[in-house]
């Protein structure tokens, strides 16, 4: 028969992360701390908000960008939130979760044969959607820090190179831009005319009184850029599968294009629950980034204990422990943890070429269990 798909077949491979989780099947004793998202429970204005638009029998397609409260909610939530001033009538599009919005980014911005450039360590997805439409990955090897190297970023600069993708607050690593790497960011991408793509799906979680800052805000590059939230994390909502892109009308006029034509548009129920949960006051969230801020600390403080090399992570939920001290691949390591303890954490070689020699630990889980699992992940290291 006809090859299927040589890009899904060949250029993809099946998540590192299923196959851990294979490993847990069955077993009541396993602590997770692989898991991307959450531990609070969604706001009860969001399940709400859902549930009383499926009572009136909202059920029928939605408009293709999206609800006009919620994009006029979205307009007023950057406006306030982000410093972002748009028309929700020309600069908005509903997605299904910050990863269509990445989609839809890619659909719009890129032809076969553009390169981009990430940071590395990244996010997972952002190395498969590039094969996906035909562009190539550069990956910029992050500082000891895990900060951004522009140095190493302009040398890797080619003709090619149609944007930059950053992730602030960064999963995995936890890290935060400061004010002075988005302003030399700025400078780059105008001083080579490319594109940004700002994934900020993290924005509310940033620790030790740093502010997030979107770089969508800084009008010298509002046209280059597209900024991309979700209700997933912000609102520990990841099955609701909402989020939206931001950006020029130019860019939002094709993302809506490709919208229409592969999903239609997203859950139109769900987005009354998103309107909800967006005129919460952002102050629900003080609580819950108070003890993230806890567990971030007693991970850290616990992780050097044991004996990792460990930078502080100053956003999202996630910390990069250092394997190098051990001399074991991240694969194994965390494949013999599961095994031996009964404790999942994500090697480090699914998020680039960079960090085979590093974990994802997630701590959002709760305290007991987080202590636990240090206290066996201590014990597997003691026995290496
Ligand atoms: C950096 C980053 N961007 C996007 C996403 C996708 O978010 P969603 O679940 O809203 O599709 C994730 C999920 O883990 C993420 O970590």
């Amino acid at each position: 028969m006809k090859e299927l798909s040589i890009t899904l077949k060949e250029k993809t491979p099946k998540s590192k992360i299923r196959e851990l989780f294979d490993l847990a099947a069955g077993r009541a004793d396993v602590i997770s701390l692989g898991i991307g998202q959450p531990d609070f429970d969604t706001p009860e204005p969001a399940i709400n908000g859902n549930i009383e638009a499926l009572k009136k029998n909202i059920t029928h397609y939605a408009p293709t960008r999206g609800i006009p409260e919620l994009l006029e909610q979205i307009e007023y939530k950057l406006r306030e939130i982000n410093d972002i001033s748009v028309d929700w009538k020309e600069n908005i599009i509903v997605t299904n979760g910050g990863s269509q919005a990445l989609t839809l980014t890619f659909a719009s911005l890129f032809n076969p044969g553009d390169q981009f450039l990430l940071f590395s360590p990244n996010f997972v997805s952002y190395f498969y959607l590039g094969p996906f439409f035909g562009v190539e990955v550069q990956e910029i090897k992050r500082r000891e820090d895990f900060g951004p190297d522009f140095e190493a970023m302009r040398s890797a600069l080619t003709e090619k190179t149609k944007a930059i993708l950053i992730n602030s607050p960064n999963n995995p690593t936890g890290y935060a831009f400061t004010q002075n790497e988005m302003e030399e960011l700025v400078q780059i991408i105008l001083e080579y005319d490319l594109y940004l793509i700002s994934d900020e799906v993290y924005e509310n979680y940033i620790y030790d009184g740093l502010k997030h800052i979107s770089p969508g805000s800084m009008n010298e590059i509002f046209e280059r850029t597209t900024t991309l939230n979700a209700m997933s994390k912000l609102y520990s909502a990841t099955g609701f599968r909402l989020g939206y892109a931001v950006a020029k009308k130019e860019i939002i006029d094709l993302m809506e294009k490709y919208h229409q034509y592969t999903v239609a548009g997203t859950n139109h129920a769900a987005q009354y629950g998103f309107l909800e949960a967006l005129k919460m006051d952002n102050k629900f969230f003080d609580e819950i980034l108070a003890t993230y801020k806890k567990r971030r600390d007693f991970s850290y403080e616990r992780l050097k204990e044991i004996g990792f090399k460990v930078i502080k992570p100053q956003g999202a939920f996630y910390i990069m422990p250092s394997l190098e001290k051990f001399n074991i691949s991240s694969e194994e390591f965390s494949m013999r943890l599961m095994k031996e303890k009964g404790v999942a954490v994500v090697p480090g070689n699914i998020f680039g070429s960079y960090s085979d020699d590093h974990l994802r630990i997630s701590y959002a889980t709760e305290m007991n269990k987080l202590r636990e699992a240090m206290n066996r992940i201590e014990e597997f290291v003691n026995n290496l």
